[in-house]
């Protein structure tokens, strides 16, 4: 039998405890089963947006977790393979948009952003190859360096529309592309700087046209971690041939896209999943001397033709 000693003892013990160190008690002793809740408790975020944001993310983390049951070896792997990713990033590398393309995550924040969207230009994903570039006049020829001569020469040509056809004008045309050989400049010494990129604004007729060369498909970078990581899961790492473009105009949400080489054969295949039907393009051959007169180009080459069309900015 317990003393009354004993007891007079214990509940002053617990009295004291529960008086003055109420926090301490509850964040004790904590178990798998309730660590999820301790930190989602922890939680005083000024915005509720950053508390919906922090709190899924514990708790997909922590399910993801639970689910796994990492050995510390493998959790101590994922941490390194993250680090190496922040590390391979840098003014001409981004390892971390790659990885969150050729994880699906880039186009289903895409997906995601641009629901219920009729009568405008599908959107696909930016990449990492996207800076800055020059600004040239209508027509002008983007491709700067070697690939202008042994390139196969194309015009790529349309207009930029409202969702009512008309065109939009005082337009921002950025674009870029990979060259013949599928590298782009960033990513390749012997290429001038600023190649087969360019800025374009369209007048009152929404008109565009510029010159080029038809892009090649090519392997999206694959001697970082982001290669490993394709490599562990048996992927194919190509993008079919494409040309990146990104609109803006007042008024009008910006519009972020590719136009891809019909006939290429990893459309259906392309690592980081940004194929769209609707963006599929017939890259013509022209073998007429009077069209090569009308564009300033050599015959034959090649023609591409599409109007972009634009959704209304939202209130
Ligand atoms: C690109 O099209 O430039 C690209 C997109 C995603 C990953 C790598 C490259
Ligand atoms: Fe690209």
């Amino acid at each position: 039998m317990q003393s009354s000693f004993d007891i007079v003892h214990l509940f002053n013990i617990s009295t004291i405890k529960l008086f003055f160190l109420p926090h301490q008690n509850t964040m004790r002793n904590i178990t798998e089963d309730n660590l999820v809740d301790a930190v989602l408790e922890r939680l005083n975020c000024d915005s509720e947006r950053d508390h919906e944001i922090l709190s899924k993310f514990i708790k997909h983390i922590h399910a993801f977790v639970k689910d796994l049951e990492p050995t510390e070896e493998e959790w101590s792997k994922a941490i390194n393979f993250l680090t190496r990713t922040g590390q391979a990033c840098n003014d001409k590398r981004q390892e971390f948009i790659l990885l969150s393309d050729v994880l699906g995550v880039s186009m289903l924040v895409d997906a995601i952003n641009h629901r219920n969207k009729k009568d405008v230009t599908e959107t696909t994903v930016t990449g990492p190859f996207h800076t800055a570039a020059m600004n040239f006049e209508m027509g002008a020829n983007i491709a700067r360096g070697d690939e202008g001569k042994r390139g196969e020469h194309t015009i790529v040509r349309g207009k930029i529309l409202d969702e009512n056809n008309q065109p939009v004008s005082n337009a921002t045309i950025d674009v870029w592309q990979s060259d013949d050989i599928g590298s782009y400049d960033i990513q390749d010494t012997i290429q001038p700087e600023m190649n087969l990129r360019g800025v374009f604004k369209t007048d009152e007729t929404g008109t565009f046209w510029f010159k080029t060369i038809k892009p090649a498909a090519y392997s999206v970078p694959t001697d970082g971690p982001v290669g490993e990581l394709l490599r562990a899961a048996g992927r194919q790492p190509m993008r079919p041939a494409h040309i990146h473009f990104w609109i803006k105009a007042d008024g009008f949400q910006q519009l972020i896209t590719h136009l891809f080489v019909a006939g290429d054969e990893h459309l259906d295949s392309d690592a980081v999943f940004g194929v769209k039907e609707s963006l599929i393009l017939d890259f013509k051959l022209v073998d007429s001397k009077e069209d090569a007169d009308k564009w300033q180009v050599k015959s034959p080459f090649y023609e591409v033709v599409y109007n972009f069309k634009l959704a209304k900015e939202v209130a």
